[in-house]
């Protein structure tokens, strides 16, 4: 389980995560919610330790990972699919997918990622950036899963997608979960879809989590208020 508590983190003067304590369990869907700019990117940059954070813990299974580089935790099992899916354009799908093999002493694409995304695995020899937006999105998850994580990192994966491919990404997020028992941490801004496959939900506002508690327990008008302008 990802156990993080207290995590306070700056830019500058900006005091952007004031006391961030969040879990996310196997076989579980946390949805974390929150406006623009509230932190939430800021927060999973500092899971994977691309920023250090200036005080608090990150654990999985009890391991503190705090402190340690970013490639150690990918070694432990986390994986993460960046906001904006930062794909590399001019690289093929199956040569995007190797990079997510990176920490690993294989670089061979297992079945189970074209099974996951039939569309990816008929266009493997495109270049990353002849997809559209929503295959580039399941390109960049499936990059993470080349990493074999135990815990699935995602940054607003339905930004910018048309809703066709936002269900087919449900669906597979939902399957790592049920399926493959990953633990999911899905930054999402988009409540129906937080809502349909969340098991637990987590808001942030200005770098706080204000309100968390099982999905079924999660109240459209109260949410939508605090993550809506
Ligand atoms: N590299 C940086 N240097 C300085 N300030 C930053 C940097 N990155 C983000 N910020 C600021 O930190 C705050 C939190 O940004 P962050 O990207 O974490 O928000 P977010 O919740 O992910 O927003 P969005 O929903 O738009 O993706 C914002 O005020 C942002 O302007
Ligand atoms: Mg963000």
């Amino acid at each position: 389980m990802l156990d993080v508590s207290d995590l306070h983190q700056y830019y500058g003067g900006s005091h952007i995560l004031r006391g961030v304590s969040l879990a996310a369990r196997p076989g579980e869907v946390t949805a974390l919610l929150g406006r623009n700019g509230v932190g939430k990117t800021t927060l999973l940059r500092c899971l994977m330790g691309l920023v250090p954070a200036r005080s608090g813990a990150v654990a999985w299974s009890g391991e503190r990972l705090d402190g340690r580089r970013p490639e150690e935790r990918v070694a432990r099992g986390f994986g993460y699919v960046p906001q904006g899916r930062e794909i590399f354009p001019r690289l093929t799908v199956e040569e995007n997918l190797r990079v997510g093999a990176a920490t690993r002493t294989s670089d061979a694409i297992p079945p189970s990622i074209g099974e996951l995304f039939p569309a990816l695995k008929a266009m493997r020899s495109r270049r990353g950036g002849d997809l559209s937006g929503g295959q580039q999105q399941q390109l960049a998850i499936g990059r993470a899963l080349m990493g074999a994580p135990k815990l699935l990192i995602l940054d607003e994966p339905t930004e910018g997608i048309q809703p066709s491919i936002i269900e087919e990404i449900g669906r597979v997020i939902r399957r790592l979960a049920k399926e493959q028992g990953l633990a999911v941490l899905l930054v999402e801004q988009y409540y129906d879809f937080a809502k349909r496959l969340a098991d637990t939900y987590a808001v942030m506002s200005r770098g706080e989590i204000v309100a968390s508690g099982p999905a079924s327990a999660m109240d459209a008008r109260d949410v939508r208020a605090l993550i809506t302008l």
